[in-house]
């Protein structure tokens, strides 16, 4: 028997709202943070003092945080690394995921955000797990190749965006078959469905979806998520 064409036809529900309704989705994101984020002194601190030493206001939402946390967690993760650290609010939220013992690396370019994560991360008691490395990613990344880094159960990939695809692939040589890769800003407002799309990291974005997509050696879907915009992350295991 087909399926009533009709039922995907109701218009009184918000899954067929034609049109995004930020100030919804805004209600929405708020909703699930007041029942799953509850407020925390030191991640208020890391971001009044990103703001305060003039970083941009571009770390992960706080739902998103958790739901790094959480991945980091299902994972049994002890080993993170992470591209992109800005003020260390998503460093914050994966090392608190790991054992003492754990490890996370974390990758910034820019020497000043890079001296504001770690007094940040000194503040939140986990200097003794997070090391930040300053320098570009890519050479950090290959440094580590070369010198025979252990593989990483998690790597969360949120720097520039037109470096994605290089990332993906330094990331699957730091990995071993379980790891999880997450990657932050894959759909920017819906641009990256666009054919060419003009802007550089809505297209480093749609590339890396392609490549995610199409990787043999991944299993990955990708989320949108909402805030102030749309955005959202993609989320892969290597096999
Ligand atoms: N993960 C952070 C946000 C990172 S914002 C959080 O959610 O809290 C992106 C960061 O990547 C910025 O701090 C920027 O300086 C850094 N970045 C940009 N290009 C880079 C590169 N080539 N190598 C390393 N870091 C880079
Ligand atoms: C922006 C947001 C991000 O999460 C990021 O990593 C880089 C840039 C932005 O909205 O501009
Ligand atoms: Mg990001």
């Amino acid at each position: 028997m087909r399926t009533d064409p009709g039922r995907f036809r109701q218009v009184d529900n918000h899954l067929s709202m034609p049109t995004f309704d930020d100030q919804l989705a805004q209600k929405i994101d708020s909703y699930i943070e007041s029942l799953f984020v509850p407020s925390d002194p030191i991640l208020s601190a890391n971001i009044a003092n990103a703001d305060a030493a003039g970083l941009p206001p571009i770390n992960v939402s706080p739902n998103q945080g958790k739901l790094l946390y959480l991945l980091a967690r299902i994972a049994d993760a002890r080993r993170v690394l992470e591209i992109g650290t800005l003020g260390g609010y998503s460093t914050t939220w994966l090392a608190r995921a790991l054992p003492t013992d754990g490890r996370l690396i974390t990758l910034e370019f820019s020497p000043v955000h890079a001296v504001t994560a770690r007094k940040n991360l000194t503040a939140a008691g986990l200097a003794g797990i997070a090391e930040v490395v300053v320098g570009d990613a890519g050479d950090s990344m290959n440094a580590m190749i070369e010198a025979g880094e252990a593989p990483f159960d998690l790597i969360f990939i949120d720097a520039d965006k037109p470096g994605y695809v290089k990332y993906l692939g330094l990331a699957l040589r730091l990995s071993r078959p379980g790891t999880v890769i997450v990657a932050d800003n894959v759909i920017r407002g819906g641009a990256v469905m666009d054919e060419s799309p003009q802007d550089l990291n809505a297209a480093g974005a749609k590339a890396y979806n392609t490549a995610v997509a199409s990787d043999v050696r991944l299993e990955s879907i990708a989320l949108p998520l909402f805030r102030d915009k749309i955005d959202g992350i993609a989320i892969s295991r290597v096999k």
